[in-house]
């Protein structure tokens, strides 16, 4: 595609990011999980660019943010009451629901498909912005088609300098993992995506809720995925990555004879390892692997590694999503490692 000039904006420049997205351009724009690559969702050319932009696959739909419940009936054909609720619990917020759309959100936003997902972004500097387009912005995760999605406005400059019209500084994403999609289209409710927001607390508001089978299984080629989003490759390093579970001196013993290899692994794990290594977050701490999963995953190619054991962390809160993502990373190659026996250190401390 032809370049064009990025600026890079500062959030003290919401007036020209605003007057940017009336006019049908690219923005990438802070919200509080990744960084999304946002245009005007009503605009059936500026939401086409942003699959030119990012190399996305058509059929994959974009989300439609929006800064108020009140914007909503104007993008839907059903308001369900559990629409309400969700809303009143978790808007602001990483979560994502999908409905019946309405015909003003062009089939370009919606990649085709008869239903729309839609949210509420908790992140402040993306609610003003929505406010001062005047429009609901659609915005897929800002990273190039296939890479992790992006947590700071680096990422953003890396993959997509020279393919959008700005890029919007906002500092570092604070969850880090995409939000939770959940469509109230099926009966029940089911998540298509894991996120910050939990099936645990999805059913303290709809006690009937469903994970999608894609969630933590590989579909099968002729296999059709609920959300497109799934099916395609997603956030996988050059590098081949093997996801291991097991205790950390499990780890620490599987990677004794692997020098060669990288380690994807937990902070306090680091000093055990005999391996380069690349660490994301605190073991018994998912919201800090979650906020550092994508820089790890983009370090790895940085590192040049070939061949990398990422160690899985427990699954628990925004757990899932991390293994979610992780399992991705990993084409769903995964092994559990059996119980070390005692006495067997990993390598020699000088
Ligand atoms: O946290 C997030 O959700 C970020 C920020 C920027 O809001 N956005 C994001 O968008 O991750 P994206 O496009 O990278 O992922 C959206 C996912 C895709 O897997 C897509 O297939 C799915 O949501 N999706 C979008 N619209 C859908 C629909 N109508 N039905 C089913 N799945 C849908
Ligand atoms: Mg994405």
């Amino acid at each position: 595609m032809a370049t064009r000039e990025t600026k890079l904006l500062q959030t003290g420049q919401l007036a020209q990011a605003a007057a940017l997205l009336r006019a049908g351009k690219l923005v990438a724009i802070p919200t509080e999980t990744v960084y999304g690559l946002a245009a005007d969702a009503l605009n059936p050319a500026a939401a086409a660019a942003i699959y030119a932009a990012k190399g996305r696959p058509s059929d994959n739909p974009l989300i439609v943010h929006v800064a108020s419940v009140e914007e909503i009936p104007l993008l839907v054909r059903e308001l369900p009451d559990a629409l309400y609720r969700l809303a009143e619990a978790y808007w602001p917020g990483p979560m994502t629901v999908v409905l019946p759309k309405s015909e003003r959100v062009p089939d370009e936003t919606s990649g085709g498909l008869d239903t729309v997902a839609i949210r509420i972004p908790a992140h402040p500097v993306a609610r003003e912005l929505i406010r001062l387009a005047g429009t609901p912005l659609a915005a897929p995760s800002a990273n190039l088609s296939g890479k992790p999605s992006p947590t700071c406005a680096q990422h953003c400059i890396n993959d997509l300098s020279g393919r959008v019209d700005a890029i919007l500084d906002g500092g570092p994403c604070g969850v880090g993992v995409e939000s939770t999609v959940l469509t109230l289209c099926t009966n029940p409710p089911r998540i298509l995506r894991p996120g910050a927001v939990t099936l645990e607390m999805l059913r303290k508001v709809l006690a009937d809720i469903e994970l999608d089978e894609a969630v933590f299984t590989h579909l099968a080629d002729d296999q059709k995925a609920a959300s497109p989003g799934m099916k395609y490759k997603h956030y996988a390093p050059k590098a081949k990555v093997v996801l291991v579970h097991g205790s950390s001196e499990q780890f620490r013993a599987f990677m004794a004879d692997k020098q060669d290899a990288g380690a994807l692994c937990f902070d306090e794990e680091e000093k055990g390892l005999c391996c380069r290594c690349v660490t994301y977050g605190n073991g018994q701490d998912a919201a800090s692997q979650a906020q550092r999963l994508f820089d790890a995953l983009r370090q790895l190619d940085t590192e040049n590694f070939s061949l990398v054991y990422a160690h899985a962390a427990k699954e628990g809160g925004v757990g899932q999503a991390v293994y979610n993502r992780l399992l991705r990373a990993a084409g769903f190659e995964e092994i559990v490692l059996p119980v070390v026996e005692h006495g067997m250190p990993a390598c020699v401390d000088l």
